[in-house]
């Protein structure tokens, strides 16, 4: 597939004077309005984990998180403020999406009490997740202001994603193997779905405005590749899943 602009091409005055086709502006304001969302949801339930995870040693990094992840989705949601698009209103564009597969594990982590376990989980989904999706797609968006905030996010993903390495790892060596498994057969599905369905129109335009580099599969096989390297490092087991979106436990 060509794509028609090249990474970091586009202002926000180049979308708001009419240069570029709405077909853009509704994709790229959809697009950053589930960023903006997932990063809240993140952001959310690290906030509700402060206080039930349960581990005091666990409390600086979490609240360090929980501070990058707010600074995330305000990042995201005043790039779609100078698009003219106010929070209330790109979070009512994803009322439907919200209910659907693809939001299911930042939804959990939100309106669920985390323990200890479930933290780690939320990590594994979530931040593992993100920095894949904000690495490979966003960081080379066409949008140079999404683009530019994805260069922010991702050097505070990458620590999220090592503190994700360490707490899998030292959870499978306090607890032991088998709850750390169960837990990861609970929630891979949710993970793996967090990046949405495979070829869809909505990705299709995104990719074809550079606003993606790759589709939502490529993304879900580079994280399964990701985490079963991590699992086996900690000593755990790969759950498998249904080929077809949404997965499910095998
Ligand atoms: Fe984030
Ligand atoms: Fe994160």
């Amino acid at each position: 597939m060509t794509r028609r602009f090249p990474p970091g091409s586009l202002e926000a005055d180049d979308v708001l004077s009419g240069r570029v086709e709405g077909n853009f502006v509704r994709v790229l304001t959809r697009l950053l309005a589930a960023h903006a969302m997932a990063e809240k949801l993140t952001a959310i339930g690290y906030e509700r984990a402060l206080t039930t995870a349960g581990r005091p040693d666990l409390c600086s990094i979490v609240s360090k998180n929980l501070t990058e992840e707010r600074k995330h989705a305000q990042l995201i949601y005043a790039a779609l403020a100078e698009l003219r698009v106010p929070e209330v209103q790109a979070d009512r564009l994803l009322v439907s999406a919200l209910k659907g597969p693809a939001f299911a594990a930042p939804r959990h982590f939100a309106e669920n009490s985390a323990d200890e376990l479930g933290l780690v989980m939320a990590a594994v989904s979530l931040d593992m997740t993100g920095l894949i999706m904000i690495g490979v797609n966003y960081k080379e968006s066409s949008y140079a202001p999404h683009a530019r905030a994805a260069e922010v996010i991702l050097a505070e993903e990458e620590e999220h994603e090592l503190f994700a390495s360490n707490v899998l790892r030292d959870a499978a060596e306090r607890l032991g193997a088998e709850p750390v498994n169960q837990a990861l057969r609970e929630w891979l599905p949710r993970a793996v779905n967090f990046f949405g369905p495979p070829g869809s129109g909505f990705s299709f335009d995104c990719i074809s405005y550079g606003l993606k580099a790759r589709d939502n599969h490529e993304l879900a096989e580079l994280y399964l590749t990701l985490l079963e390297r991590r699992l086996h490092q900690a000593g755990l087991e790969m759950p498998s899943l249904t080929r077809d979106y949404p997965h499910q436990l095998a």
